[in-house]
């Protein structure tokens, strides 16, 4: 991965990420949706262009994103999906094909996802399925999307038996994470994003000991603490350098593990429990809110399995709790359901499913913890 900063007008830092042989261009930092057209033109995109977009980001941010195309350049249509997870299905996967077909797209053509997780993933599914192949350029809206979603290559649709059932990997040509887009996004969908912040925190040594990421001069957990003490105004800088600190985290144990088969399984800490717990709550909870949970419940595993200090745990629950996010299981949640979900995750292996816990120390994480499918009771 190249890296440059541009200190002309709005800071714009410029990240290059070479995964199964595609490149994604990843501008970061205020502003970085200005150079939607510019990125087009770069990827040598054809004149059909379709922005997808979700119905609360298109609200505050479609016009301003649509006068980013101008006409004589681009055929420009556009498709409003409905917030929340619901747009990530078949229904809608065959209503962009068909709008696609309709409007006569071809692969040189693009779809411009515009919108949080759920629109990146399902914009990713219908750009790798629609000719096998069309470009894909993400600008995330959402804090979630521009830190986790957008970035790595992996798209889904749910099915009626669980989430992200049916997905590719396929990279995105460019991502777009402007943080100006965040000043609209409601408080308790922000820190649904902190949720996935926390887990890149949780994760950052053992990212730097077997990547080429390297660290700030101080923790990610730490600036964490600090930005939610401070009530995390996305305005601020630290916040900013956050964002851009997960983005290049993620890029790097994708480009070593773009098919998730060791190092990429670090980015699923708290995610077996969240899953299982999205799913069995028909989506109550948002993915973040999930995750902090889950987050909690495998360092809890890690705290009983002697491998945690509780004080850790406390410093994790105490950034959950200023965040108002939820730590433990909705009371009326069916753990049998939810065993049962985890029963069918994609990290089970024969009678063993692959968890990753903290590990020592905050900041790094075992792996290749494998707890017998007998045991997941002690994961709820
Ligand atoms: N593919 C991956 O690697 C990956 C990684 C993590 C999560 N995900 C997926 O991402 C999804 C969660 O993403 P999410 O948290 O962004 O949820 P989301 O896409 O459902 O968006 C959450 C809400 O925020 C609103 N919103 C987004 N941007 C806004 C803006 N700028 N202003 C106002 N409102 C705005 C949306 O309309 C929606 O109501 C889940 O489906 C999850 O499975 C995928």
């Amino acid at each position: 991965m190249r890296h440059k900063s541009r200190h002309k007008g709005p800071v714009i830092t410029m990240l290059w990420n070479t995964a199964l042989e595609v490149k994604t261009r990843v501008a970061v930092g205020a502003g970085a949706r200005t150079k939607l057209s510019g990125t087009l033109a770069q990827i040598g995109a054809g004149k059909h262009v379709l922005v997808l977009c979700q119905h609360s980001a298109a609200v505050h941010w479609l016009r301003d994103v649509l006068s980013q195309l101008p006409s004589e350049d681009y055929q420009v249509t556009t498709l409003e999906v409905p917030d929340g997870d619901t747009c990530k299905s078949t229904d809608w996967l065959i209503r962009i094909w068909d709008h696609l077909q309709e409007r006569g797209f071809n692969r040189q053509d693009s779809i411009v996802a515009l919108g949080g997780g759920s629109v990146s993933d399902l914009a990713g599914f219908a750009a790798a399925t629609y000719m096998r192949g069309l470009n894909l350029v993400v600008v995330p809206t959402s804090l979630l999307a521009q830190v986790d979603a957008s970035i790595g290559g992996k798209n889904a649709i749910n099915l009626p038996q669980g989430k992200n059932l049916a997905g590719t990997f396929y990279f995105p040509k460019a991502v777009l994470a402007d943080q100006e887009l965040l000043a609209t996004v409601p408080k308790a969908q922000l820190m649904s994003g902190v949720a996935e912040i926390l887990k890149y925190a949780l994760i950052e040594e053992t990212v730097a000991k077997h990547s080429d990421y390297e660290r700030g001069p101080k923790p990610i957990f730490e600036i964490l603490e600090s930005v939610i003490n401070d009530g995390f105004d996305v305005e601020d800088p630290q916040v900013a350098g956050l964002i851009t600190s997960c983005i290049k985290m993620k890029l790097f144990v994708v480009a070593r593990d773009p098919r998730d088969t060791n190092l990429r399984r670090v980015l699923n800490l708290g995610h077996t429990l969240g899953h299982a717990l999205e799913s069995v709550g028909e989506f109550k909870l948002s993915h973040g809110e999930a995750v902090g949970v889950g987050i909690v419940h495998a360092a809890k595993l890690a705290v009983a399995q002697k491998k945690l200090p509780k004080s850790e745990l406390e410093r994790i629950k105490d950034i959950l709790f200023k965040a108002e996010l939820p730590m433990e299981i909705p009371a009326k949640t069916s753990k049998e359901k939810l065993i049962a979900c985890m029963e069918l995750d994609k990290k089970r292996e024969g009678d063993k499913i692959k968890l990753i816990l903290p590990d020592g120390k905050l900041g790094t994480v075992d792996y290749d913890y494998s707890l017998p499918i007998s045991d997941l009771g002690k994961l709820v």
